[in-house]
């Protein structure tokens, strides 16, 4: 496994690959890498002949008030945990580099970035797909591998990639939790021990709400909603819920009425444990 840090470097390295009808799988991460990134490394291994993983902690996509400074790192632990995982080749550029002081072009996908994360993270869906379309670019990977956790993220990088004609194909890999439902994060490591259980009610919650909607025809957003909310309130006390929403799963428009509702309905959410920010989805099927 190589370690590349210069943007040209890299993309002579896949330049050469894709001469030599090599397929490149391509994970983007921000680093201090768990058994999440980890099944999307290994679905990645499975399924082309180059791996590359890249770790960069995008200042782009962080808020002014939010933990980029603090955002946890640890380069060596990622190395070993990339290296057994059968990765070829780390991408960790500088930020000088990626986003030099005349740095200008940005991406944007419309609507889709302004509401639920991106009413409370203004700017952070413009940073993220601003960095992977970069990526993209630079590493032209036949596949790119993101996680379900992050739903919106999915939802707005696959229409970046259809609206600019990118000929990657997305894979979603499902979210990865703990025994006790607490979906991995990179920030868990910001919760205490009681924390963590009470947070293990966040998805508790996701699955109480989806069960409601596969069982009644008749039940109304507003109700699972409440119900999720009285259930999360009794659980993690110490929680405080930023939202609950419940979309479809491909534009991300809200349902009324998910009773009645056809397709795949996505229950999301945002909490807060003191100052760490948690999110969360599960997605309901309705034939
Ligand atoms: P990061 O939070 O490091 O996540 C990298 C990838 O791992 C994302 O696709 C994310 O959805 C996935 N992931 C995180 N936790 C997961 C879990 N518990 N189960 C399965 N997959 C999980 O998301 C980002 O970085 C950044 O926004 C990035 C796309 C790299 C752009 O900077």
């Amino acid at each position: 496994m190589k370690v590349i840090k210069e943007i040209t470097a890299i993309q002579n390295i896949c330049l050469y690959f894709k001469r030599v009808g090599k397929t490149i799988g391509f994970v983007p991460t921000m680093g201090f890498l768990h058994e999440g990134h980890i099944s999307l490394i290994l679905k990645a291994r499975d399924e082309n002949d180059i791996v590359i993983v890249s770790i960069f902690v995008n200042p782009i996509q962080f808020l002014p008030n939010e933990d980029f400074e603090k955002y946890p790192r640890d380069f060596l632990r990622d190395y070993h945990l990339c290296k057994s995982s059968g990765v070829d080749y780390i991408f960790s550029p500088e930020p000088k580099d990626v986003f030099p002081d005349d740095y200008k072009t940005f991406i944007e996908v419309k609507n889709l970035s302004d509401i639920l994360e991106g009413k409370y993270r203004p700017g952070h869906f413009r940073g993220v797909t601003t960095v992977v379309a970069k990526f993209m670019n630079i590493i032209m990977p036949d596949r790119m591998y993101l996680g379900q956790k992050d739903a919106q993220q999915a939802v707005i990088l696959k229409k970046m990639s259809k609206d600019l004609n990118y000929p990657t194909e997305i894979r979603i890999g499902k979210t990865i939790r703990e025994e006790s439902g607490l979906a991995l994060s990179s920030r868990n490591v910001y919760l205490s021990d009681e924390e963590k259980i009470e947070a293990s009610a966040l998805y508790k919650a996701l699955e109480l709400g989806a069960e409601l909607i596969r069982e009644s025809h008749s039940i109304s957003s507003d109700e699972v909603i409440n119900k999720m909310k009285a259930f999360i309130k009794e659980k993690a006390p110490n929680c405080d819920i930023q939202y609950i929403s419940i979309t479809d799963n491909e534009n991300l428009n809200e349902i009324t009425n998910p009773g009645i509702f056809k397709g795949e309905i996505l229950i999301s959410l945002a909490a807060f444990f003191r100052k760490t920010r948690l999110i969360d989805n599960i997605i309901v099927t309705k034939t």
